[in-house]
């Protein structure tokens, strides 16, 4: 299989891999049932078998469920690994109802993180999102307290402005930026993703697919019962029309022989040495085709017809990416 790359994430940072495996979907998060545990924990362990280090939970994900598998994976080969953990999130039932940043709520998720994953140091530990609830020295400066504590390793944050982000930085060194970026969803290109490299951060960039919309086997109208139809991007005349847009993509993974959603996950990875595609993956037989992702090479005519056809908002209506 394809061999992948090691980079340095963020300036000076810790070395992981340049492809990072989601784990998110392998829980009940939002209201969608549990994949298979036996191959979820075989999923993980073949990514790190195969160099894939970087692994991406949060607590909230199945309400702890995710950590514990992860936990279970990583049993007895700790070192194979990179734990990226989100906190903050206040999941129930399915639906997200808000967020407690408070500094004491922190240093209550973290030990029960640390529990449910089995470990004594989580490596990257990240609000996932920021509201004016908390003042922003409080949420950066506990998470830099857990650091001096030897609970963490790095502080990332995720689904910050560029202003946010420079805030945080100077409260305490950010290593990486968790981000949705997309063929689909380009406007951090303006202000966010030049300030993350000004400031030399990572981008841990997920959402490659864009909800499955780049995967080229999006049909319309969708079901019903489809989470997807929450969403404006997937209603009605939005939906036929950005499904056009995807033809190009589909056109182009046929002639080079690679699948759209191998392409999507390319297009993320061209952007640069500090951008990581994270990408969700259930099961083992998706890690062949997504790894063989990462060799792919586009010729500047491709790149340019990918940037022009998918320039940013040509895509129509949203997701929960709201920005
Ligand atoms: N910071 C945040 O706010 C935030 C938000 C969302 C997600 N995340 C993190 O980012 C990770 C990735 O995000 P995501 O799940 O939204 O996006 P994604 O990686 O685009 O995954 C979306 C779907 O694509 C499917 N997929 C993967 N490889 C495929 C392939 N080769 N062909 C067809 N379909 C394929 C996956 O299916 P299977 O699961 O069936 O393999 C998954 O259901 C998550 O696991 C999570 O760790 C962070």
């Amino acid at each position: 299989m394809t061999t992948i790359a090691k980079i340095a994430l963020g300036k000076n940072g810790p070395m992981v891999s340049k492809l990072g495996l989601g784990c998110m979907r392998m829980s009940s998060v939002w209201g969608n049932p549990a994949n298979d545990e036996t191959e979820s924990i075989a999923t993980i362990q073949m990514a790190l078998d195969n160099g894939i280090n970087f692994l991406n939970t949060g607590d909230f994900y199945g309400s702890g469920h995710n950590e514990l598998l992860v936990g279970k994976a990583i049993k007895n080969r700790r070192n194979d690994a990179f734990i990226s953990v989100k906190f903050g999130g206040i999941v129930y039932n399915g639906q997200f109802i808000g967020l407690d940043l408070r500094p004491i709520a922190i240093k209550n998720f973290i030990n029960y993180s640390l529990v449910r994953l089995g470990i004594d140091t989580i490596d990257l530990y990240q609000p996932c999102r920021l509201d004016n609830s908390v003042p922003l020295e409080d949420v950066i400066g506990t998470v830099a307290d857990l650091i001096k504590e030897g609970k963490v390793r790095y502080l990332g944050v995720s689904e910050i402005t560029a202003e946010q982000l420079r805030k945080a930085h100077s409260i305490h060194p950010v290593t990486a930026l968790e981000i949705g970026y997309s063929l689909a969803d380009r406007q951090i290109e303006s202000n966010l993703l030049p300030t993350a490299e000004e400031l030399g951060i990572g981008v841990v960039a997920f959402a490659n697919t864009a909800e499955g919309l780049l995967t080229g086997e999006m049909k319309a109208p969708l079901p019903a019962n489809s989470y997807h139809n929450h969403f404006s991007r997937f209603q009605g005349e939005n939906l036929v029309k950005n499904l056009e847009k995807v033809e190009v993509l589909k056109k182009m993974a046929k002639e080079k022989g690679y699948s759209p959603t191998q392409l999507a996950i390319a297009w993320v990875n061209a952007q640069g040495e500090h951008i990581m595609p994270l990408v969700s993956m259930s099961r083992r037989s998706r890690l062949p085709e997504n790894m063989s992702a990462m060799e792919i090479v586009f010729t500047p005519e491709e790149m340019n017809t990918l940037n022009t056809h998918f320039s940013p908002g040509a895509i129509l209506g949203g997701t929960y990416l709201h920005r």
